[in-house]
């Protein structure tokens, strides 16, 4: 791509790429030596332009936690989520790629990162042309958007998701399946080959087709990726049982998937097949992996997490998180953490405690915060901006110790 029309130039192609890194290296602040372990990627530089309230934000990261704080409005969320679209999808908002231009210009948006990795630089672009769906390239070759989970995991908690063990089963099972992503790449295109799939034979039951060799072509598909669907999301859940820390102040959930429909391919073919005149009454597919749900309970308590508090519900995903986080240490990569407004709900013992979580596990976790005191107890193991809006657009400070 030459240039997009929300001005920004891209990269020149001969950039030089940053030096591979390997082992330790040990970060001097303040005369205080951090040692981070360098196996783990990381963004580096990140530019938006013309994204949302960020009319041209460059921002520069060295692989410790980044804590953004100012007053609502500002552009913090925004940020949170031009990170989120390094992964594939829609970001955290779920926001169409025309809601992220901004306005009233509304001339396309532009993000660009630099990660830093294990095996040297990877320069990720990602953008929309007005009307247009949204663009990939990495290492300045055109990729599809699934392309980016294999180079950057990443799990997000924003405060719409406060209500996530009260409402439908939709959003648990995003919440899952991200987590799935972060340790299986490849979980992505099998969700998409078995949705694919779905709205084709749903299609079908509506028209009322009867053609048996169309819908065994479809069904097959729909089996083949479903059992996979299953598999990785039993075998995550299982992981992160093993990756609970019972020690942390964070309440350990028991979590159970609940799907209805079995889990081997043969036998999700013939529950397919043997549901079609059920399913054609109903005009859609009422079984499969797309209708499976996420339980948690409270273990300690015994206590359903819809039942929980609203404080201890938040505890819970982050717990969930974090041994998300520490299952994928285990393997030598971190993913990403964006936790939008995390320490609302938080006393200050639990948030200390996340911020020793983060630090330990030398995650990339993005915070915000409307306050920068909420951040006080990370002090210089964080770096800390401010975000304020001045005439209509957003403008970051580092202000780190
Ligand atoms: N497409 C857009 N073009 C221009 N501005 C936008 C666009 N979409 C959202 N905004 C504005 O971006 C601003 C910042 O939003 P953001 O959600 O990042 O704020 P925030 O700092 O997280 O605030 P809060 O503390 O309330 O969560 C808002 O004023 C919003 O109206
Ligand atoms: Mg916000």
């Amino acid at each position: 791509m030459s240039s997009c029309r929300c001005g920004y130039d891209p990269p020149h192609p001969t950039r030089p790429k940053a030096p591979p890194v390997r082992g330790f290296f040990v970060l001097e602040l303040s005369g205080i030596s951090f040692y981070r372990w360098a196996m783990t990627v990381f963004i580096q530089t990140l530019t938006l332009s013309h994204f949302r309230s960020h009319k041209r934000t460059q921002l520069s990261f060295d692989g410790r936690p980044v804590a953004l704080s100012g007053p609502n409005g500002a552009g913090k969320t925004n940020v949170l989520e031009a990170v989120s679209l390094l992964s594939p999808g829609r970001g955290l908002r779920r926001a169409t790629p025309d809601d992220l231009s901004r306005k009233p210009d509304v001339l396309g948006w532009k993000i660009v990162a630099e990660l830093s990795t294990p095996n040297g630089a990877r320069n990720i672009q990602t953008w929309a042309e007005p009307g247009q769906s949204r663009q990939v390239r990495i290492d300045d070759k055109s990729a599809p958007q699934i392309a980016l989970a294999s180079l950057l995991g990443m799990v997000w908690l924003t405060p719409a998701m406060d209500r996530l063990w009260l409402e439908g089963a939709e959003g648990r099972r995003r919440f899952l399946d991200r987590m799935v992503l972060s340790f299986h790449p490849d979980h992505a295109t099998q969700v998409l080959t078995y949705e694919k799939a779905m709205r084709e034979r749903n299609r079908l039951l509506r028209d009322n087709v009867g053609d048996g060799a169309w819908y065994g072509a479809l069904e097959t598909q729909m089996a083949q990726a479903g059992a996979r669907i299953s598999a990785n999301r039993r075998a995550v859940i299982a992981t992160l049982a093993g990756h609970a820390d019972h020690a942390s102040p964070f309440p350990v959930a028991d979590l159970t998937l609940d799907c209805a429909a079995p889990d081997d391919e043969a036998a999700l073919a013939r529950a397919l097949s043997d549901g079609r005149r059920q399913d054609m009454a109903a005009g859609r597919s009422l079984t499969g992996p797309h209708r499976a749900d996420l339980r948690a309970v409270w273990a300690t308590k015994d206590m359903d997490a819809a039942q929980c508090s609203t404080g201890e519900q938040k505890a819970m995903l982050i717990s969930l998180i974090l041994s998300n986080a520490r299952a994928l240490a285990a393997t030598g990569t971190v993913p990403l953490l964006l936790l939008d407004e995390v320490a609302a709900h938080l006393d200050a013992g639990r948030r200390a405690a996340l911020y020793d979580a983060i630090c330990s596990l030398r995650v990339q976790a993005f915070m915000t915060g409307t306050g920068s005191e909420l951040f006080a107890d990370l002090g210089p193991r964080a770096q800390q901006f401010t975000v304020s809006e001045r005439d209509g657009r957003s403008i970051l400070e580092e202000t780190s110790p």
